[in-house]
């Protein structure tokens, strides 16, 4: 099946009736929205884990098997999003939360840049790359101390790994976002990943029109009210006229 032209354009349309017309509207965001900053995104052909191991550097095992490896790791992603700057689909999205009154951005990615762009409510629900967190006492510090100066413990970063729960306030907060809004648009995300994965179905169930913006299609696209296919940079502005 293809899309028309003006079929995309009347779904453009639509979405920004959609948004004006809302009161409350939540971002899920993941990779996709950052690869427009030069960060490179998961699961694509030419993404993290198709040139590094999840297991080695994204899991509590590989962490206790070689601290300093995992160190060294997030430390250069790091040093990669500090560099990065916002794109203009950071930018729009930021923009949206001045012309809507409430506006909620979930997001998966870890890189700040988000808040960087201006987003004042951002809910982290895989952590960060600027905070460490001791694995003994959960304290967050965002210095280089390899071990809890308070407990002694070993300091790990505060990204969620595979196996790990996510942080279970901040993702009760993202569940009771998507259970309000009137809108979700679902941005740059292979949506593949749980629990995450399972918030446009939240919004969805609720009765919320879910819009999907991604160059490709993910397994969210045949359940979503409207999919645009697009990328982030491309299509967020023209959603938000108000950010250019
Ligand atoms: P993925 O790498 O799984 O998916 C990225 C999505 O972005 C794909 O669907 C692409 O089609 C889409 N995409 C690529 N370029 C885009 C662009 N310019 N504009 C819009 N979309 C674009 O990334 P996530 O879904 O974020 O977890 O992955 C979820 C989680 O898996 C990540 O948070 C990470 C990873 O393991 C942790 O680090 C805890």
């Amino acid at each position: 099946m293809t899309t028309s032209h003006n079929d995309a354009s009347a779904t453009m349309d639509l979405v920004r009736q959609r948004l004006a017309e809302a009161h409350h509207v939540c971002i899920l965001t993941g990779a996709g929205v950052s690869a427009e900053s030069g960060i490179a995104t998961f699961r694509d052909p030419d993404g993290i884990w198709a040139r590094f191991s999840p297991q080695e550097l994204a899991s509590m095992d590989g962490f206790m098997s070689n601290p300093d490896r995992v160190r060294d790791w997030y430390a250069h992603r790091k040093a990669i999003a500090e560099t990065a700057q916002p794109n203009a689909g950071h930018r729009a999205l930021a923009a949206l939360q001045d012309v809507v009154p409430e506006c909620t951005i979930v997001t998966q990615n870890v890189d700040r840049l988000h808040q960087r762009a201006g987003s004042r409510r951002v809910l982290e629900v895989h952590g960060n790359l600027i905070e460490n967190r001791c694995n003994d006492c959960s304290k967050i510090r965002t210095d280089d101390e390899i071990m809890c100066p308070d407990c002694g413990g070993l300091m790990r970063p505060n990204v969620v790994w595979f196996g790990e729960n996510l942080p279970a306030d901040v993702f009760q907060a993202a569940e009771e976002a998507c259970r309000r809004c009137d809108v979700l648009l679902v941005v740059g995300t292979s949506a593949e990943v749980y629990p995450a994965a399972s918030l446009p179905y939240v919004a969805l169930r609720a009765g919320a029109t879910v819009v999907e913006v991604n160059p490709n299609q993910t397994s969210l696209t045949p359940h979503a009210t409207m999919a645009i296919h697009g990328t982030s940079a491309d299509v967020l502005p023209q959603l938000v006229p108000e950010s250019v």
